[in-house]
């Protein structure tokens, strides 16, 4: 190995004596070249290819890597930013939803751990910095991987995954909440239930697509709407819209006047271990995007910039400050060598003038799931699963931390 090395600065050494001379010298500077840029990629990973270029580095030390990737390679360098604790929520939560509204952030559902979920909302009041009310959900509500969004007033709830670990199949039942009267009514149900599809309302319509399908793992890209109003569906029935190009659950879906925006997610999922009585979650594979998707009037999909890695599990980890969507960690591909589960613990900005992303901040540490919201100048964001340490990514506890920071984008 050390021997390569030689030869190969040995190599950059000629490149930079010997300029231009022949053919050959000029085709081994170009290939020395190639090497040494893949293998900084390899340090410095900021791309927008990013999975495909670490593998790409790979496979040019013919299948041999010369040196172990570190296990944070998938840190981004990011601004500092001033995190304050504030009150924890009264229950750890994975895979729970948020809407905000008002002076309140209404938290849903969750695992507290893969053993046992949650069955009631749990409510933070930003005036005076307290978790008070707590909701019962109806008990034939999903208690993890919801589809969920808010007109302000109603919150929909569509869909989602009963019971704990990885229950098949989903239930395609969909609940509205009246936040003012605190009363719980129905929706037509999904015409095929899904896990954490993309939700959001849109042009006086309640839009959901993709998600798993019943077996947890298969990605849907069907995508359905039904027209609302003050937490009624005016029609009897979903209407079937223009598929999503890419399926999967976990993504954020961002509406903005007439445009809806789809981002992130993943696809292939945990999946019951066959013939397990309790549905035990067993690790399947799965592929995590950074593409975005976005819908304008003409109902044709169009690809934008992808964000700066891939990312899952955001579907309640972004708000709208300024024009722009701001999303809050998450959990990207797969480390290459050691194909342990990598989360992200970085602030993204993308701007919805530009269509451009870019690494705002960076986290107290990486997690995944969290429920965000802003207020009065601050970016929260609560619960979700967090990593081992500064130095070991993968995830590890359950956590109802709150957590705020100011912004000035
Ligand atoms: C990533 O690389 C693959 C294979 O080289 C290519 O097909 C794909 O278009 C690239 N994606 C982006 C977003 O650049
Ligand atoms: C939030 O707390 C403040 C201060 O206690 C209170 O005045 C306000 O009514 C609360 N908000 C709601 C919606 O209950
Ligand atoms: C949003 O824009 C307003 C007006 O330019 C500015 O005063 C405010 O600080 C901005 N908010 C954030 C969070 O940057």
């Amino acid at each position: 190995m050390v021997k390569h090395h030689l030869t190969r600065s040995n190599l950059v050494l000629a490149c930079l004596t010997i300029v231009g001379v022949a053919l050959t010298i000029d085709f081994l500077c170009a290939s020395s070249s190639m090497v040494s840029t893949q293998k900084h990629h390899l340090l410095v990973p900021i791309q927008e290819n990013y999975t495909i270029k670490v593998e790409k580095a790979y496979e040019t030390n013919s299948g041999v890597p010369e040196r172990e990737l570190s296990a944070t390679f998938a840190d981004l360098p990011a601004p500092e930013l001033e995190w304050e604790q504030m009150p924890s929520a009264p229950v750890p939560r994975l895979d729970g939803s948020a809407i905000h509204i008002k002076d309140l952030l209404y938290v849903f559902a969750g695992f507290g751990t893969l053993d046992y979920v949650h069955s009631h909302v749990d409510v933070y009041n930003f005036t005076d910095n307290t978790w008070g009310e707590r909701l019962d959900m109806p008990k034939e509500m999903a208690n993890s991987h919801l589809g969920m969004a808010s007109d302000g007033r109603f919150i929909y709830i569509v869909s989602g995954q009963h019971g704990p670990q990885c229950r098949t199949p989903p239930i395609p039942v969909t609940f509205v909440l009246d936040t003012e009267t605190r009363k719980w009514g129905n929706l037509p149900p999904l015409p095929a239930p899904r896990y954490a599809p993309a939700t959001q309302i849109w042009r006086g319509r309640l839009h959901v697509m993709g998600g798993s399908k019943e077996n947890r793992h298969t990605p849907g890209t069907d995508h359905w709407s039904i027209a609302i109003k003050n937490g009624k569906a005016l029609e009897k029935e979903w209407l079937t819209e223009v598929p999503i190009p890419r399926g999967g659950p976990h993504r954020a879906c961002v509406a903005d006047s007439d445009r809806l925006f789809v981002i992130g997610g993943q696809e292939g999922d945990f999946m019951p271990k066959p013939g397990s009585p309790i549905y035990k979650c067993s690790r399947r594979n799965e592929v995590v995007y950074a593409d975005v998707y976005m819908l304008d009037a003409k109902m044709k999909w169009k690809k934008l910039s992808p964000m700066p890695k891939p990312n899952s599990h955001i579907e309640s980890s972004w708000v709208i400050i300024n024009n722009s969507i701001i999303i809050v960690g998450g959990t990207t591909e797969k480390h290459p060598v050691n194909k342990r589960m990598v989360l992200v613990g970085e602030v993204f900005r993308f701007r919805l003038d530009a269509l451009e992303w870019s690494v705002i901040g960076k986290l107290p540490y990486r997690v995944k799931t969290t429920l965000v919201s802003f207020w009065e100048g601050r970016l929260y964001f609560t619960s979700g699963q967090r990593d081992r340490g500064p130095d070991n990514p993968q995830p590890k506890k359950v956590l109802g931390e709150m957590w705020r920071a100011k912004l000035n984008l």
